[in-house]
This record gives C-alpha cells, structure tokens and sequence, in this order.
C-alpha cells in the first residue's frame, strides 16, 4: 500500500491550519476525507491484499481516518468560535452613549408658564376652574350674549363638529364658556381663572396656532368696579413678569362685557403688547345665568398663554412650543 499515514496526517494538520475560515476548512476536509482522497483511492487497494495483510492495513487505515476527522473537527470548532465572535463584535450595540445622554426630563414650557398663572391667582384668593373642549353654540355663544345674528361670531374663525344641527356644536373659541358654567353651577360671590386648550380656524405661523392656550378670569361680587379690574391686571403682571413691567386699558368691544378693554403689557423698548381683552361682565350674561345685575357685578378677563410664553422667553416663532423639539425644550 503506498499510503503514508504519518505524512498525510502532517499534510492534513498543515492544511487545517492555512484554513481561517468555515468554508475552507470544508473544502480541506473534501480534500481528505472525500471519495477522491487518498484514503479512499487506498481503501481500494486493499482487496488485492492477502487477507491477514488486509486486515492489517484496514486497521491502520480506519485509524488514520479517524485521527485526519479529529483533527479537522478540532479545526473547524476552533475557526466557528472565532466567526461567532466576531458576528457578535458586528452587532454590538453601543449604548455608553444612550447612557449619558439619558436626562431627567420637565415639564412643558407652556406647563410652566399656566402653573405660575395659578399660582398668581390662587395667591389672590382665585379657584381653579374648568370647562370641556368641545362646545355647545349656547355656551360658546347665545349665554354670552351673542346671538347667532350677530357679527362677532364670525370673528371668532370657529371649528365646528359634524353634530347635531349645523353649527351648533364645536371646539371652543375661547375659555369664555367656562364664565357661564362656573356662574350657573355656583353662587356669588364667584373668583376663578380657567385655564385651558382653545381652537381657532387660524393657520399656524409665527404668531398664531390653530390650538392654542387661554386663561380665563371671572370675578362676581358686590361692588366690583373697572378699577378693580385695572388694579388685579396690575396685580396679576407684576407678579408674572416682575415689577418693571407696566399695563395699561384700551377701549374695545366684546358682546359679553360692557365697558370692554384690550390690555396690553408694556415692553422693554417702550412699546406696548397685547395681551388679552377684558370688562365688565355684560348684565345679559349674568342674566343668562340667573344671577340679578341689580346686586351682583363682574369683571372677566381672557388672554392666551402661549403668546405669555412668547413674550417672557423671548422667542421669535410660536411653532417652537409645539415642535417638540427636545434640543429646544431642554432650555427651559
Ligand atoms: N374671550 C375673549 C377672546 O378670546 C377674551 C375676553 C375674555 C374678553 C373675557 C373679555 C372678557 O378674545
């Protein structure tokens, strides 16, 4: 038999080792151990043996066939660990950076700023008060002294839902629903500001949004007067803004108050901002809500909040607010 063990078992080990992958570890073991190898091609030569030499030769050749598959199995074990980490190295995730980034989060610019309008008012003796979403024409309008013929409603850019009679049911235009709520559900004398989302056909852009925030103060009592409405809008900017701020009344119209104002805030420069509008609660809203003009009166104010967070923050587009944008947010 012209089969050295010894050196095809050398031949095979240096093979295996000049393997460093998978499939060439398989194409050396094909090389070997398949039905063209050596130790095949020398299996067919023993049938010309006698047979003591046959079984001889047999033996020697089973055992060298078993010691080429340890050999190669050794191998492949060693280079499928190898690959193994090296797929695991690839889909590491590196979460180090996840890590240090993780912050502790705050609550919402706007969050903030309609938290310290409460607290400005609740330190005035005020109530929180709130009202729904969606509306009612009675609630957002009729009780508020403007009947559906009448001009202002229009200037409101209502959203109206799909419900019921057109136009009778909606998103709210302003938190002034929630004076009537308030006034029906409890007796004067009455002291709240509402906060809430309001809703408004507007496009946004820098100065606008379609839902936005307001606040919404209502005061009932004997004796109330314009001056106490100057004097708690004083009151209310000061503790807002700080003392250098100043306010001031303008003359304007809204159905639901008589006198109405618009007030405005001073700015920096010297010049004026506006803020919200205001007045005397008209005799016909108190009225609506079964409460008696002749003993009672009332002063309303509403403004919106995020155009507050506009101001106090300096900031020149008011989509900032609702971008979410963390790297913006986190300044504040
Ligand atoms: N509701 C009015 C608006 O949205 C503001 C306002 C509130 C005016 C209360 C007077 C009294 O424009």
């Amino acid at each position: 038999m012209d089969l050295n063990p010894q050196d095809l078992l050398a031949e095979a080990a240096a093979a295996a080792d000049a393997a460093t992958t998978l499939d060439q570890i398989q194409a050396v073991t094909g090389q070997f151990l398949g039905k063209k190898g050596q130790l095949s091609e020398a299996k067919k030569q023993l049938g010309a043996l006698d047979p003591e030499a046959r079984k001889a030769a047999g033996q020697e050749l089973n055992e060298t066939r078993q010691r080429l598959q340890d050999l190669l199995d050794a191998r492949r074990l060693v280079l499928q660990s190898a690959e193994r980490a090296a797929q695991l190295e690839g889909e590491r995730l590196d979460l180090t950076e996840r890590l240090t980034e993780l912050q502790r989060g705050h609550l919402h610019l706007v969050t903030q700023a309609r938290d310290r309008l409460e607290d400005v008012f609740v330190g005035m003796g005020y109530h929180v008060a709130e009202g729904p979403e969606v509306e009612t024409a009675w609630y957002n309008f009729e009780a508020l002294n403007i009947p559906e013929w009448h001009p202002a409603r229009g200037s409101f850019d209502t959203i109206f839902v799909e419900m019921g009679e057109p136009e009778s049911v909606m998103l709210r235009s302003h938190t002034s629903p929630v004076q009537i709520r308030t006034m029906e559900n409890q007796e004067p004398p009455i002291y709240i500001v509402a906060p809430g989302r309001t809703f408004r056909t507007d496009t946004a852009d820098a100065t606008h949004l379609p839902a936005f925030n307001q606040i919404e103060g209502l005061v009932v009592d004997r004796g109330v007067t314009m001056g106490d409405l100057a004097g708690t809008i004083d009151a209310f900017v000061k503790a807002f803004f700080g003392g250098e701020v100043k306010s001031r009344l303008r003359p304007s119209y809204f159905p639901f108050t008589e006198p109405s104002a618009e007030f405005d805030i001073s700015r920096a420069d010297g010049s004026w901002l506006e803020l919200g509008g205001c007045g005397m609660v008209h005799p016909n809203v108190l009225r609506n809500c079964g409460i008696d003009p002749d003993i009672w009166q009332g002063f309303a104010f509403g403004f919106g909040i995020d155009r507050l967070a506009v101001m106090r923050y300096q900031l020149d587009d008011i989509r900032e607010l609702v971008n979410n944008d963390v790297r913006f947010l986190r300044q504040f």
